[in-house]
């Protein structure tokens, strides 16, 4: 079981404090009492990494690079087997200790999208729903967040998280095993981050509520979705399946996405990119050997997924908390 008792020490003194209690039940309810049924062999392969504290970490043309440190003798080869433990590894890319992997998505190129667009995160607190493995934590620490917390309930993203964890010296990057509607109204994160989560959600309106009472007053919200192509009175509601995903329920465009935010309250609410995905920035790799856009997509027309819907494309949208 992973501790999260560093989260806890870190933010003792913070804005989140009078929430401790609220986290610690949910993560009694939401983590503690609910195993995973893989947990048991994830917690022996944790068990046998190198736990040696590097340097730093870096960025490599997107790619964030844990160096080696001269004093740790590493066999490669063992080493790559015991990360090909934890796959699929699906956000990223990474470079740890040597080993490159070369995951389902570039990451970066998310970042690279939406980072000209936001307040520049430096020296705020940020908060990341459905973080994935952490990906995202770090290139916010990299740009100078002061504390970057993420939530997300997938345990193997947990676990990915953490063995990166065990090989930093201690950062304010922490990964808690929850759904955003698990947290407290914080009132107090500089920036919400939402990335890749509202077309999850059976309830978007809840969604954005939920953001909004992370946020303290006059925050930034950061939102990206899927959206479908249309005007402000388009809403794509899949019939069953979209690029072959069950658990899609709700596709705006991004006029009807504006809409919507502010009717639940936020202002200055903009969409700052608009980017149909490519089978380049989405793919099966050696790292993620399932299938990936390129098998979600019409085989004869790219522009339409295979259940006939249009291909994937994703906004961005910004806005603030009242404030
Ligand atoms: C498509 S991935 C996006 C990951 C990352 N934010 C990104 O943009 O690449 C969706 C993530 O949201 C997480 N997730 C799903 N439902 C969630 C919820 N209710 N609260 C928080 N995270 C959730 C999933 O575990 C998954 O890691």
């Amino acid at each position: 079981m992973i501790s999260f008792e560093n989260f806890f020490s870190t933010t003792r003194e913070s804005p989140l404090a009078e929430h401790h209690v609220a986290l610690r039940a949910a993560l009694v309810d939401h983590y503690e009492s609910d195993e995973h049924g893989r947990s048991r062999e994830w917690d022996a392969a944790l068990a046998g990494m190198p736990t040696t504290e590097v340097t730093q970490y870096k960025l490599d043309e997107g790619r964030i690079s844990l160096t080696q440190p001269s004093s740790l003798e590493l066999d490669i080869e063992l080493f790559t087997s015991q990360l090909k433990a934890f796959m699929p590894w699906r956000k990223g890319p990474w470079q740890i200790l040597g080993v490159p992997i070369d995951t389902e998505w570039r990451s970066d190129w998310k970042w690279d999208r939406l980072q000209p667009h936001i307040t520049p995160v430096t020296g705020r607190n940020v908060l990341d729903i459905g973080t994935g493995n952490g990906y995202f934590l770090y290139r916010m620490l990299g740009s100078g967040a002061e504390l970057a917390v993420g939530v997300d309930p997938t345990r193997l993203f947990l676990y990915q998280f953490q063995l990166i964890q065990n090989l930093l010296p201690p950062n304010n990057a922490h990964l808690l095993p929850l759904r955003g509607e698990h947290l407290p109204a914080f009132n107090s994160f500089d920036t919400v981050f939402s990335l890749g989560v509202l077309y999850h959600r059976r309830s978007p309106v809840d969604h954005i509520g939920e953001l909004l009472s992370f946020a303290r007053d006059g925050g930034e919200i950061v939102l990206e979705t899927l959206i479908a192509p249309g005007d402000e009175n388009t809403i794509l509601v899949p019939e069953n399946r979209y690029a072959k995903m069950s658990n899609i329920w709700f596709l705006p465009s991004a006029d009807a996405l504006e809409n919507l935010l502010r009717r639940v309250g936020l202002e200055n609410v903009r969409t700052v990119d608009v980017n149909i995905t490519s089978p380049k920035e989405q793919k099966t790799t050696d790292w993620m050997e399932f299938q990936s856009l390129a098998d979600f997509l019409d085989p004869d027309d790219h522009s339409l997924t295979v259940e006939g819907y249009p291909a994937p494309r994703r906004a961005i949208v910004v806005g603030n908390k009242p404030g």
